[in-house]
């Protein structure tokens, strides 16, 4: 399928799943409480790229995951992503005022409702991964799944790269330790996508799941380096964030450390090492290939 046209599946697929659930969030009589749903909804339900649905939803379908079952990982790894982006925004963090081509939740809200709407989005998604109903297949790595998103999630994952990322701001990173960063603020979560789209796949060959996991890390890595790139490179009318925001804030991050063209040149060594590892699998990985691809080719 054409990337964009499944870009846009995904898009309109995840945007329901996870209106449905926000609007089953609502409280039974406190209207008060509505304004933590409308900061949530304001969040989540807008233009993000959904990649991290999109790798579910065609790792999940390279190796024969039912579309039904898959929603619950997707909107759950998007649950989480977006708390990330909310709290990676507030003035305490990048301090950052537009995501998505809109003001960020703290402006458009308050910092106390884009905390809260952080919190209740993290909560929400593993609310979806426990409570989702699934087919006996994927019902049995329920529980691998939570435990791929909560670890992928937590310190030793997203969690844990943000701490990295705040501590080495106005430092100069050895690049053991900005790859060390990069792969748990941003590779962890993707990584955890490929993985859960396999289990609910009902995969559970070793092997497999070993190149699997290896590719996910890589364009998890290959991800967060062209990030880095498109802040310098990428026009803010087309990334619909800041650009310039890492040099502003004195950040560590691979073109500061390697320069531009070293940068791009590793995250393309990085997307060639990912296909690598996909060779030896009998399964049509044709989309994930583009999908690799798109990572490093992206404009925003
Ligand atoms: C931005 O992620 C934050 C990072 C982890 C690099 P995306 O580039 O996937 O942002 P959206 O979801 O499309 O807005
Ligand atoms: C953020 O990295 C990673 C997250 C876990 C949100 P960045 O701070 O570079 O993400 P952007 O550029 O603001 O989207
Ligand atoms: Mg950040
Ligand atoms: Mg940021
Ligand atoms: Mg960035």
């Amino acid at each position: 399928m054409d990337l964009n046209l499944l870009i846009t599946d995904c898009q309109q697929r995840i945007n329901t799943v996870l209106k449905t659930y926000l609007d089953s969030s609502k409280p039974y009589s406190d209207n008060n409480a509505d304004r933590l749903i409308e900061a949530m909804s304001y969040s989540a339900l807008d233009a993000g790229k959904r990649l991290r649905p999109l790798l579910v939803y065609s790792c999940g379908e390279a190796f024969g995951a039912k579309l039904d079952d898959l929603d619950a990982a997707a909107a759950a790894v998007e649950c989480i992503h977006v708390y990330s982006l909310i709290h990676d925004d507030l003035p305490a963090m990048d301090d950052d005022d537009l995501r998505r081509g809109k003001p960020t939740c703290h402006i458009r809200f308050d910092e106390a409702t884009a905390i809260l709407a952080g919190d209740a989005l993290q909560t929400l998604a593993f609310d979806i991964l426990i409570n989702h109903p699934l087919s006996d297949k994927a019902e049995a790595s329920r529980l691998a799944m939570l435990k791929e998103l909560s670890t992928a999630s937590g310190s030793k994952g997203m969690g844990g790269g943000q701490m990295l990322d705040l501590l080495a701001t106005n430092q100069n990173l050895q690049l053991d330790d900005l790859i060390t960063m990069h792969r748990m603020k941003t590779g962890a979560l993707i990584k955890a996508s490929i993985v859960m789209g396999l289990l609910s796949a009902g995969i559970n060959d070793i092997k497999i799941i070993q190149s699997m996991t290896t590719f996910g890390e890589l364009i998890g890595l290959a991800f967060q380096v062209k990030d880095d790139i498109l802040d310098i490179e990428g026009d803010t009318e087309i990334i619909g964030k800041p650009s310039g925001s890492d040099a502003a804030a004195n950040k560590s991050t691979f073109p500061a450390l390697m320069g531009l063209d070293s940068a791009k040149i590793y995250a393309e060594e990085l997307i060639t090492e990912a296909l690598q590892a996909l060779t030896p699998l009998a399964y049509n990985t044709d989309q994930l290939e583009k999908l690799a691809t798109y990572i490093i080719e992206r404009q925003h």
